[in-house]
């Protein structure tokens, strides 16, 4: 939600700074502009829209090429996303620029203190509050950071804040509050960004700030304080991916490149984790195993694709380790009074480890007793940060903003985690983790075979459209699978798309079908699953109303060659592990038919990466 970028150093401000832009425009691109520190002035450029507009403006109005500025991409909260209400934002006297990353919620309050005292504001944005306000203190003599941390005080809500004052070149000071800030140490240059893929090309040193921390960077000095100014502790550590990691890699998208990622994703989130003396060992829990016995409930928190992984991962832990588990919307879970407590595990799972909804309900439970352990992709982020326990997943970095091997290293870490309850507490045999163990093991490899083969559904994909809605069902483990189809589908292609138990159909939504209509039917292994069967039974009935099934089903299952329009084999797996390989053709058709269709598929209309607001 928002990127914001900050340099200091003997390079072109202007093109690290655009540059870092450009590898966090998937946080938000509704627009995006630079302030560039210059002989006694601020040199502001803004546009609406992509950064590509922004480039335009500059290569059509230059900025001083001086080694200090500032830059944001916008995910607009207040205000429209237009080139006024882009970021950076002035102060009256045009010697300051911010910008900002969250939700100033008393702007109003302060903005009204402004007005009064004779500042016209200009956006309509609560970023220009800050600005305003700084530019106040700076005007009555302050230094840059002095006149944050008196700022800091009057905010309230989420804020990441990174301001240049023209009469304090080579130095740009930030300040972070609930919106993720990192600073990246370079060789006479440093930088403040919002994800270290800003800076990664230049440096791989990185340093971690804390909740309500103040960061002044020159080019050869970083210092890093509380809010009242005291000396604050930072984490150091070092990037281990690099620029290649966040480039496209000769794919169009990258969430394409990423969907092909996969295999290589899953099988690092599951390396060194299962010992060859058959423990599962997960180093980064830090809750003790007779803690982790007398767990009474295991509630899952998360949003979006993250919940549907949480929605696979209650049946795997329920049925192997049988202890109650709930999955909930983060969004809904801190506003319900929900009951947790000392024996209940809480479980966090996050991409980005900033969603905010997700963070304010690990604090939640935190402040009623329960321990919370966080499965999350990016180091360093505050999710884990504030958990007792974390199990990283090794996607790398997720550009794309629909999350794809974000989701199927959630499923292996879920798995893990639901294998190493049972292990501790003796819910399953040693031989039965192991043969477990073996099936996950082998699913990179078929991962990658639904990959070679996927010719079928890019050809589905270009056929379909002109459809205006497609369902998804699916049943037991097969059901989150269809809904995460569907989500998918809504995300890029803007399609109707719905998923729905399919034990549900007669309920209700079979009420839908109609002639032609598409439905993904996510088919249970035969055989080995009783349900195998009733989901047949319900493609026959969706088929019998005219609707064009398109069936996800194991790759010997002959009971359904005859109801299936298209038949989309999925390698041999046990059931439970079987969303990792399903949700494979559905992430590949809802990219291929967003292509067809024109749409931006690495940046959807209205979304963002990381949902750093409530
Ligand atoms: C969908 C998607 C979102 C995220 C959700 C949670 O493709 O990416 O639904 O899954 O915003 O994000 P994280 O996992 O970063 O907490």
């Amino acid at each position: 939600m928002c990127g914001i970028v900050g340099y200091v150093g003997p390079r072109s401000a202007r093109e690290v700074v655009v540059g870092g832009l450009r590898r966090l425009e998937y946080r938000g691109y509704d627009s995006a502009g630079v302030a560039i520190v210059a002989d006694g002035r601020i040199d502001l450029r803004k546009s609406a829209g992509k950064l590509a507009n922004l480039e335009a403006v500059l290569a059509e109005h230059p900025v001083a090429e001086t080694g200090t500025g500032i830059g944001h991409t916008r995910w607009a909260t207040h205000g429209a996303p237009n080139d006024v209400n882009a970021h950076p934002h002035l102060s009256a006297s045009s010697r300051v620029a911010v910008v900002h990353n969250g939700i100033i919620e008393n702007f109003a309050a302060l903005r009204a203190e402004l007005q009064a005292e004779g500042i016209t504001f200009h956006s309509e944005t609560d970023t220009e509050v800050a600005g305003q306000l700084l530019g106040r203190e700076v005007g009555r003599g302050a230094t840059l950071i002095e006149a944050m941390r008196t700022v800091v005080g009057r905010l309230e809500g989420a804020f990441t804040l990174v301001a240049v004052d023209a009469q304090e070149p080579g130095r740009v000071v930030a300040a972070r509050r609930n919106s993720p800030l990192v600073v990246g140490l370079g060789d006479t240059e440093n930088f403040v960004a919002s994800d270290v893929a800003a800076f990664i090309e230049h440096t791989r040193e990185a340093l971690e700030l804390g909740q309500d921390q103040i960061v002044e960077i020159t080019a050869d000095s970083v210092s890093v304080t509380d809010f009242a100014g005291n000396d604050a502790p930072t984490r150091p550590y070092h990037v281990d991916w690099d620029l290649s990691a966040a480039e496209k890699g000769g794919y169009d998208w990258f969430m394409r490149k990423e969907i092909h990622e996969q295999p290589q994703a899953v099988a690092d989130t599951l390396l060194g984790r299962y010992t060859p003396a058959g423990a599962l060992k997960l180093d980064e829990i830090r809750i003790d195993e007779a803690e982790l016995r007398s767990i009474e409930k295991i509630v899952i928190i998360a949003a979006g694709t993250s919940f549907y992984a949480g929605m696979v991962a209650k049946y795997a832990i329920e049925h192997w380790c049988r202890v109650a588990c709930e999955v909930e919307l983060a969004s809904e879970f801190r506003y319900r009074d929900p009951i947790v407590g000392k024996g209940t595990l809480v479980v966090a799972i996050s991409q980005s480890g900033e969603t905010a909804d997700t963070l304010q309900a690990i604090r939640h439970a935190r402040e009623q007793g329960s321990k919370v352990l966080a499965i999350c992709n990016t180091n360093g982020s505050t999710i884990p940060r504030e958990s007792d326990a974390v199990i990283y997943t090794h996607a790398g970095p997720e550009i794309g903003v629909a999350s794809t091997k974000g989701f199927t290293t959630q499923l292996a870490a879920c798995y893990l985690l639901g294998l190493y309850l049972a292990q501790v507490k003796g819910t399953k045999f040693g031989d039965e983790i192991a043969a477990i163990m073996a099936d996950l093991e082998g699913v990179p490899d078929k991962i990658q075979r639904l990959l070679d083969d996927s010719q079928v559904i890019l050809d589905l994909a270009n056929r379909l459209t002109d459809r205006r809605s497609i369902l998804f069902l699916g049943r037991h483990v097969g059901y989150p699978a269809a809904l995460e189809g569907a989500l998918k589908l809504k995300e890029l292609a803007y399609l109707h798309a719905e998923g729905f138990a399919a034990g549900e159909l007669k309920h209700g939504p079979i009420a839908l079908i109609e002639p032609g209509l598409p439905v993904f039917v996510v088919v249970p292994p035969k055989g080995r699953d009783m349900l195998h069967d009733k989901v047949v039974s319900n493609i026959q009935e969706v088929r019998a109303r005219g609707a064009r099934t398109i069936v996800l089903a194991e790759e010997d299952d002959t009971s359904v060659a005859d109801y299936a329009d298209v038949l989309i084999p999925l390698p041999k797996v046990m059931t439970i592990l079987q969303p990792l390989l399903a949700i494979i053709p559905l992430q590949l058709f809802a990219c291929e038919i967003a292509t067809a269709l024109g749409h931006d598929v690495d940046q959807p209309r209205n979304l963002a990466k990381s949902v750093t607001v409530e």
